[in-house]
């Protein structure tokens, strides 16, 4: 016959508080503990716990719902997501352990460069790091071709009529890791290169982390933006240059 919840509850208080009775009793009166007591005890039932327990496991899983629909929402193309799975079944390594040094960079709220030739693992790399930030780190993350990142800005500025400084400063706080591909594809105007040196002076600000990713090598990249802003990161900067065959060979 199983004990009523309830009934084993008021039992279990019941022995606590003999117990705790018992010790008062025997315990030396010592003149420090009298005059600062001890905190009362919190009593907890085994039940209790137990429920607890559950109710904390539940509250991880949740979260971890969360951050998986964060990633999966934050612009990857389908060919990434194809390269991710493929990535899980036996995952790739990148020369030059780049994976660790991209993922220290934006673990401290840094910018990361990725450059090198076509099919060298570039957006993969930067797709297996920013997944890590939000699903180890409970980072948001966003991905985009850099051009569709300034048209979405524009929009929102010329469009929504929201205030430039407005607008980097809730997409800096928004995107904790943003990914931007095709960086030398840039083909701005200058004020739209001003925009996009103004992003990088919010996200410094903010502490919200970057990854660029580029063809061309770091010179040409660091010539394409403001170099005060790029110094900004300083000791918080990865260069990861791939010199590699294509990865792509033989594939469609
Ligand atoms: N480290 C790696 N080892 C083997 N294959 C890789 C690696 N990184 C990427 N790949 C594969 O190479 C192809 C090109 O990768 P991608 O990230 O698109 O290159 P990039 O952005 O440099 O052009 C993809 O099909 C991807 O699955
Ligand atoms: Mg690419």
């Amino acid at each position: 016959m199983s004990t009523d919840p309830g009934i084993k509850a008021i039992a279990d208080l019941i022995r606590v508080k003999r117990q705790q009775i018992q010790q008062a009793n025997t315990a030396p009166k010592n003149p420090i503990e009298k005059a600062n007591p001890l905190p009362a005890l919190k009593i907890t039932t085994i039940d209790r716990e137990a429920e607890l327990e559950q109710e904390a496991l539940k509250k991880a899983q949740q979260e971890q719902a969360r951050r998986v629909r964060v990633f999966a929402n934050a612009g990857w193309s389908e060919r990434v997501k194809m390269d991710l799975a493929i990535h899980d079944s036996k995952p790739f390594v990148w020369p030059g352990k780049a994976l660790d040094r991209v993922l220290k960079v934006l673990v401290n709220s840094g910018i990361a460069l990725i450059v090198g030739t076509t099919g060298t693992g570039k957006t993969l790399l930067a797709a297996v790091a920013a997944r890590e930030m939000c699903l180890g780190h409970g980072r948001t993350c966003k991905y985009a071709r850099l051009d569709d990142y300034v048209a979405h800005l524009r929009h929102r500025m010329y469009e929504k009529k929201e205030p430039q400084g407005a607008v980097l400063e809730s997409e800096a706080k928004s995107y904790r890791v943003l990914v931007l591909d095709e960086f030398d594809k840039r083909r701005c105007t200058p004020e739209e290169n001003k925009l996009v040196d103004a992003v990088f002076w919010h996200r410094h600000a903010q502490m919200s982390a970057t990854v660029l990713i580029a063809n061309e090598p770091e010179e040409q990249i660091a010539a394409m933006v403001d170099p005060s802003i790029i110094d900004r990161w300083a000791e918080n900067k990865a260069v990861v240059g791939f010199a590699h065959a294509s990865y792509r060979k033989g594939k469609p």
